[in-house]
């Protein structure tokens, strides 16, 4: 029973799933959990969405799917026009796919074959940062900066150039928010000069960073800053928006918020709320009509790219989100629960810092408040925390290693968009009681 055995927690085996409804889950012994994370982000509308639900089987009673190459379909056609409507008249096409990972690939291939197509084949470098995650296919890998994860496949992976991570809460060279901006552009900028801007097809980047940082907002003006080092050396801009993206901080793309419009951007998790997997690999018209002109086609995706019933439940997800303006709850919400969280949480003096965005939030915990000095990575803190939790019916999301990749302790709260007021403020209540217990015994 492999396929059964804990990975996460350590437990024998996990409970087996029967039934979700809205913010809620249930196991086969009959236990209850409060989604408190959207799994890691995930179900954006919570669980067992009776209109998404009837969406799927109306389409499955018609077709699946309908090969990509072979046809179009009215979910396929009505959902590219809503994420396309969503992005903004900068963007012009999309790839769809199954997976963040595979919307990241997308992302690195469309930026590599449009610099072919423009006949300048050399731009072939990428840069990512530091305490980054983007996926766990050796592309999407190799250009995160996660090291427990790369570590087994390191000599295999690309060779990508890292920079910085943009961390407020632990800036470069302890830093100021406006010196940290600068010097991180600065970083950036002379990065592709020593890789020579000829060489360097895109820089990717999380606007906000979610399971490598646990939940690390940039800092105002980062986004901008580095918008226009990459425009002044001709360097693809890559927003890797599978988690914080599809209004789960509070505005549809998360880099609008900083007024930015990326190249190309990945969006996953959130778009089919977990329901179907669905990514989408977005781009700018530009560049699609580029690639299309040259090569005639967009030269990444996969056999169930675009599949049918994966578009029908995304469009039944994204109607159901704008219908209930959940996009601006989350954001007009967001910051409030920042703050409930921030109080409840006050109490400890172990919670160094409660960031985030929207319903993107990131609780971080440290063995010393005033030198932000993280637990020994042993202690496995965040990981006893979501264990705690998980007994007492709370799904979070515990993260570890954003402090030099091995250390740090973080705990992500990502609750669906429309989790009612009760639910939210269980959410707060029962994730103290979990971080008290675990302070208190281990
Ligand atoms: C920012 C980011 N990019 C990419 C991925 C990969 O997505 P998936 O696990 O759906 O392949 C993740 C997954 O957590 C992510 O958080």
């Amino acid at each position: 029973m492999t396929a059964n055995r804990a990975i996460g927690w350590g437990m024998e085996a996990l409970p087996r799933i029967v039934r979700g409804e809205g913010s809620y889950l249930y196991d086969a012994a009959g236990r209850r959990y409060l989604d408190g994370s959207g799994g890691p982000a995930a179900f954006s509308i919570g669980h067992g969405n009776r209109e998404v639900n009837a969406a799927i089987a109306a389409q499955l009673d018609k077709v699946a799917c309908g090969y990509r190459y072979l046809f179009t379909s009215e979910p396929l056609e009505q959902l590219t026009s809503l994420l396309l409507a969503r992005c903004g008249p900068q963007f012009g096409h999309i790839v769809y796919s199954g997976s963040g990972s595979e919307a990241v690939e997308g992302s690195l291939k469309v930026a590599l074959q449009y610099w072919d197509a423009r006949g300048r084949p050399q731009k072939k470098r990428l840069i990512a940062r530091e305490r980054s995650y983007h996926g766990n296919t050796l592309g999407a890998l190799s250009v995160s900066g996660f090291l427990e994860r790369r570590r087994p496949f390191e000599g295999s992976l690309l060779e990508v150039s890292f920079v910085s991570a943009a961390n407020a809460y632990r800036p470069l060279g302890g830093l100021s928010a406006s010196g940290l901006v600068a010097a991180l552009a600065d970083e950036l900028d002379a990065r592709i000069r020593a890789l020579g801007a000829e060489h360097v097809a895109a820089f990717i980047f999380e606007p906000v960073v979610g399971a490598a940082g646990g939940v690390v907002p940039a800092p105002p003006g980062y986004a901008q800053a580095v918008r226009a080092v990459c425009d002044r050396h001709e360097v693809l801009v890559i927003a890797d928006e599978v988690m914080c993206g599809a209004g789960r901080c509070g505005t549809w793309r998360a880099l609008e918020h900083d007024g930015v419009v990326p190249d190309i951007m990945a969006v996953g998790k959130g778009l089919a709320g977990g329901y179907i997997p669905l990514a989408a690999t977005i781009f700018r018209k530009q560049l699609g009509d580029t690639i299309l002109s040259a090569h005639g086609s967009f030269l990444t995706g996969h056999t169930y790219s675009g599949h049918t019933t994966a578009c029908a439940a995304g469009l039944a997800v994204q109607r159901l989100i704008e219908r209930e303006s959940l996009v601006s709850r989350v954001r007009t919400r967001g910051e409030a629960l920042r703050r409930e969280l921030q109080d409840a949480l006050k109490r400890f003096d172990e919670v160094g810092d409660v960031r985030g965005r929207g319903f993107l939030v990131g609780i971080e915990l440290v063995r010393d408040r005033a030198t932000r000095e993280p637990f020994p990575a042993e202690r496995a803190l965040s990981h006893t925390i979501g264990r705690r939790a998980f007994e007492d019916g709370l799904i979070c999301y515990p993260c570890a290693g954003n402090v030099a990749g091995i250390m740090g302790d973080t705990i992500i709260v990502a609750r669906p968009y429309n989790a009612s007021e009760a639910e939210l403020a269980q959410i707060i209540e029962k994730l103290a009681g979990a971080i008290g217990r675990t302070l208190a015994t281990t």
